[in-house]
């Protein structure tokens, strides 16, 4: 018999497949009902890869095709450096 493997879905929060279809099967309707069960999206990526695979899960359930298309994404990640700088106005 083989044994089933674990699929991390978020892998910085090491939120399981199986943790993502539980809170799915709990009621979560949304990618944030899903990170309010199992804390994916909140690790480092801070969603930029594993929300599309909890979107499509959900979809999945839900029928909806794009669950939420108000989402923006930084358009380029800063560092402390730059931001502190850009607050005094130095360059
Ligand atoms: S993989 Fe963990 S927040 Fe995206």
């Amino acid at each position: 018999m083989t044994e089933k493997k674990t699929v991390y879905i978020c892998r910085c929060e090491e939120v399981t497949e199986d943790e993502i279809r539980k809170a799915i099967a709990d009621g979560a309707r949304t990618v944030k009902g899903v990170k309010n069960r199992t804390d994916a999206t909140m690790g480092l990526c801070q969603g930029r890869t594993c929300r599309r695979i909890i979107e499509k899960m959900l979809s999945e359930v839900t029928g909806i095709e794009k669950l939420n298309p108000g989402i923006r994404h930084p358009v380029r990640t800063l560092n402390i450096g730059e931001l502190v700088r850009g607050c005094n106005g130095d360059e």
